[in-house]
């Protein structure tokens, strides 16, 4: 089976096993499952695992969850447990979930991430809208056979990736969010200070090691695309040494200002 199909079988999966059809997608990062369960209880969940094309845990008992969510009377299928790059996964694994929630009827898929940075105006703690990305993975989730008939073709066009509309609408109600450009690197390693510098002088404010494939496929599906990143550290050289456990903690402490970013998003959908 194709990746194409494959996220059709798990989107119809997800239609049957959480009721129903979606609007919206949020794809959780690192810091922000807590933040999700702000958004309201769950009217059902599924774990990712027994859903067709996703993985089993890493780590047992600790695999990934699918949520169906009810914010402002819009259906939210809530996504936790990412796959990356950096876990050896091939492209087509780690966009497999958003393939599959626009497959579920999502028209819009909000993602969100952990990311260090290198724009002193944002502190640690601050939400910033992804207002573009530089994609540094050298991977694309359309490498490969051409996408089946009834699919766009793919040569994507990338601009305004990441909705102008939304994030205007969002900085209209809440003007204290941040705009920055997300660098997506391949990791698990974090940068070193000189690497930080040509990502700041290629016109970076935020890197990570998530967002980019998935944006790309999303946009490769028709669906709108939003970004938020949670500004977890300064990037390598311009503060602290990083530490994993400091991102997560970092992520932890923001957790009421994110939620309020993350639930004016899902409103002006
Ligand atoms: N670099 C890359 N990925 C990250 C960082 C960082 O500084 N912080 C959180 N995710």
């Amino acid at each position: 089976m194709n990746p194409f199909e494959r996220a059709e079988q798990a989107g119809a999966e997800l239609v049957e096993r959480l009721g129903g059809r979606f609007d919206a997608a949020v794809v959780l990062g690192s810091g922000w499952a807590e933040v999700a369960e702000g958004l309201g209880a769950a009217d059902a969940v599924v774990a990712a695992e027994t859903i067709a094309g996703f993985h089993p845990p890493s780590v047992p008992g600790h695999g990934g969850t699918l949520r169906s969510v009810t914010v402002d009377g819009r259906r939210v299928l809530v996504m936790a447990g990412r796959v990356h790059l950096y876990e050896g996964h091939p492209p087509a694994d780690v966009v497999h979930g958003v393939r599959a929630a626009v497959a579920a009827g999502c028209s819009t898929v909000v993602l969100t991430n952990a990311a260090g940075c290198m724009n002193p105006t944002f502190g640690v703690g601050q939400p910033v809208l992804i207002s573009d990305h530089i994609n540094l993975t050298g991977q694309s989730p359309l490498f490969g056979p051409a996408p089946p008939e009834g699919y766009a073709i793919r040569f994507t066009d990338l601009t305004d990736l990441y909705s102008s509309r939304i994030r205007e609408a969002v900085c209209r109600i809440d003007p204290t969010v941040g705009e920055g450009v997300y660098a997506g690197l391949v990791g698990p390693h974090f940068e070193t200070p000189a690497e930080i510098t040509m990502l700041a002088r290629m016109g970076a404010d935020l890197v990570g090691m998530s967002t980019v494939l998935e944006a790309i496929a999303v946009r490769h599906l028709g669906a709108e695309v939003a970004g938020v990143s949670l500004v977890t550290n300064a990037a390598a050289g311009m503060g602290e040494a990083l530490d994993h456990q400091e991102v997560l903690d970092a992520g932890q402490a923001a957790q009421s200002r994110v939620a309020e970013v993350l639930s004016t998003v899902i409103k002006v959908l």
